[in-house]
């Protein structure tokens, strides 16, 4: 019941979307994130090709798996790459300003660090979030943290809302993913309560 949905697919990235990640301007992102951050925020209209690949993967989650309406049309509003070297990571943090957020593993290792999503800790699941018991086993029912061991090309989907982090990299491989956010337009409800975006 009341679930929050992570979708996570495989694809590929090819030696010349590698070679325009890499290329690109770096800041120290000393606001939010450990590591470097582009200061492109606009990395995937400046990579055609690799806004193809979210895209399609994008408006399968939403128009096909989440089952919204064509009428809303989703809309890219910033992108950006993240370089993380050695003992780099990424705290807990959600997206603002942002309907669907995700990221695109560019270049990565067993080693460079998972991705690991959170419960809020305001948010009922199995239990009151005041009781923690001992639990035997972690299973889907009882779990408030999921940790996903990516992979060149993985691509994770997910609310704007969802909590998420990133362990420290800890190979001596730069790790590059490109994250992004989307808006979802149209028009909401009707009469006195129409909202159009
Ligand atoms: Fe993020």
């Amino acid at each position: 019941m009341f679930s929050t949905p992570l979708y996570l697919a495989q694809d590929i990235i090819t030696p010349e979307i590698l070679q325009q990640v890499k290329d690109l301007n770096y800041i120290d992102d000393i606001k939010q994130y450990n590591g470097a951050c582009t200061e492109s925020q606009t990395v995937l209209e400046d990579i055609p090709e690799l806004r193809a690949i979210v895209e399609k993967h994008l408006n399968f989650f939403v128009h096909g798996e989440l089952s919204v309406d064509m009428q809303h049309r989703l809309r890219h509003t910033c992108s950006w790459a993240t370089r993380h070297l050695n003992g780099d990571s990424a705290h807990n943090h959600s997206h603002a300003h942002s309907v669907y957020s995700g990221v695109i593993y560019i270049q990565c290792n067993d080693n460079s660090g998972r991705l690991s999503f959170h419960n809020d800790t305001n948010h009922p699941t199995y239990i009151s979030p005041v009781f923690m018991p001992k639990l035997n086993e972690m299973t889907v029912l009882n779990s408030s943290e999921w940790t996903i061991q990516p992979k060149n090309g993985l691509i994770a989907l997910f609310p704007s809302t969802c909590v998420h982090s990133v362990e420290s990299n800890k190979s001596h491989e730069h790790r590059y993913s490109v994250a992004f956010n989307y808006w979802l337009d149209g028009s909401y409800g009707d009469f006195t309560n129409l909202l159009t975006l």
